[in-house]
């Protein structure tokens, strides 16, 4: 018999989401539904997760383990958020509302707005300011069933702000259950200091910032953003070589608005993840399925930015890429960080079933992240990370449409919300 600290009783319905990641074609529909599911856990880690029948058969709670009632829940496992840019400062609401008048992104870039914005505000706030914004962020996405966030910077634009920004989430991060992924994303706009010499910022990336970033220990991942206007192809290649040389895996911001072969080149290099990929062309589609890159998608950026075209979420799936979901949380493209909403448009907006969504926001983020091996799905050996729904079915998830049913989370063995609302548990 296995010993157990904790026990979630008899949901009415339990996904696991289990099986090999990522998954893939028709794979992608399989979430492991057990009606009647149990799961317990010994110090955060699962050791069971099926039928009534075999938990009876193969636990023993230990005398003083808590039992929580599942009963008329639906079990899953917490939500990967594979895709943010959470540690930044102030709000672009202004220029929303010039976006609501007529405006283009695109427009507010050109005029100096837009992510330069942000990279301003975020320049003048102090490292607390932005632990403290970031922690108030991480509990929202809680409260709405996210154990495990990916993070990236990119608002600093220089060493030491860029540095800042990775403070943060590490300062965070040792204050919050979430689980945080931090990636360095220098490379996600030229600042306004080297709008006539952009070579130079390229330059200072790849001789100094990369390298120095890497050293410093605060990043997993680099991050590129590859468009035209921002970074090139060519431009991509050369800092992904460098950030390859120092250590960081790889992820690029691909063909979000207009193709530049973004994706091909993702799965060229050996990307972890290409993410947005509204504009993907049919290559990239072909060459994502044929690789090991995650093509994490963001259908709240078409929403947010009311564009009527959307990443091709059904031609990704039905080749065989190994489709994820997150939120692109940020103050400019997609101000939402509620992975429930992200859900729900994966279904709406990006024609994917309500299975298929529901792995993409678990175990393919997981993937998308490398995180795959320890959260992602309820298995034996993963962390126990699970949410309480309060809906009748699993389809009810997106059925009840704008609604956050999340109620329990549990993190890493730990309850953190109970009855919509934060414990005090860490
Ligand atoms: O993922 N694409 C680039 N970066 C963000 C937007 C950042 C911003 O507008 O501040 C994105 O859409
Ligand atoms: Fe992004």
């Amino acid at each position: 018999m296995r010993s157990a600290d904790l026990v979630v009783a008899g949901s009415r319905e339990l996904l696991t989401c289990a099986g090999p990641l990522p998954k893939r074609g028709k794979e992608l529909g399989a979430v492991g539904l057990i009606e009647n599911g149990w799961v317990a856990s010994s110090k955060g880690v699962i050791v069971y997760a099926g039928d009534e029948d075999g938990f009876l058969k193969t636990v023993e709670p230990e005398p003083t383990a808590t039992t929580i009632d599942a009963r008329g829940m639906v079990a899953l496992p917490g939500f990967v958020d594979a895709h943010t840019h959470l540690p930044f400062a102030g709000d672009r609401a202004r220029e929303f509302g010039l976006r609501v008048q007529g405006w283009t992104y695109q427009q507010l870039a050109e005029r100096g707005m837009g992510i330069l914005t942000t990279v301003k505000a975020t320049r003048a706030a102090s490292l607390d300011d932005l632990v403290a914004l970031t922690l108030r962020r991480l509990d929202r996405m809680l409260l709405h069933g996210t154990t495990t966030v990916e993070a990236k910077s990119g608002y600093g634009l220089n060493l030491e702000d860029e540095t800042k920004q990775l403070e943060a989430l590490r300062d965070a991060a040792a204050l919050h259950p979430v689980d945080i992924v931090p990636t360095f994303m220098g490379a996600h706009e030229v600042p306004p200091e080297c709008r006539d010499r952009r070579g130079d910022y390229v330059a200072l990336l790849i001789d100094s910032v990369i390298p120095e970033i890497g050293r410093g220990g605060l990043a997993e991942f680099f991050d590129v953003f590859c468009e035209p206007g921002v970074f090139s192809a060519e431009e991509t290649r050369r800092l992904v070589k460098a950030a390859k040389a120092a250590g960081f895996k790889i992820k690029v911001h691909a063909d979000e608005f207009v193709s530049q072969g973004g994706a091909e080149l993702a799965a060229e290099v050996g990307a972890v993840s290409a993410e947005h990929l509204i504009a993907i062309s049919d290559e990239g589609v072909a060459r994502l399925a044929a690789s090991d890159t995650a093509a994490i998608l963001l259908p709240g950026v078409s929403f947010f930015l009311m564009m009527a075209k959307r990443a091709p979420a059904r031609r990704l799936v039905d080749a065989g890429a190994a489709v994820a979901l997150a939120t692109d949380f940020n103050p400019g493209s997609s101000h939402l960080f509620s992975m429930p909403f992200v859900l729900q448009l994966g279904v709406f907006t990006l024609g994917l079933t309500v299975e298929e969504a529901l792995n993409a926001c678990t175990g393919n983020a997981a993937y998308a992240i490398r995180r795959h091996q320890t959260v992602g799905s309820l298995e034996e050996g993963k962390k126990m990370d699970l949410l309480l729904c309060d809906v009748p079915d699993h389809i009810s998830l997106v059925y009840e449409a704008a609604r956050n049913p999340v109620r329990t989370v549990i993190k890493n063995g730990q309850v953190v919300v109970e009855d919509g609302r934060r414990t005090g548990a860490r």
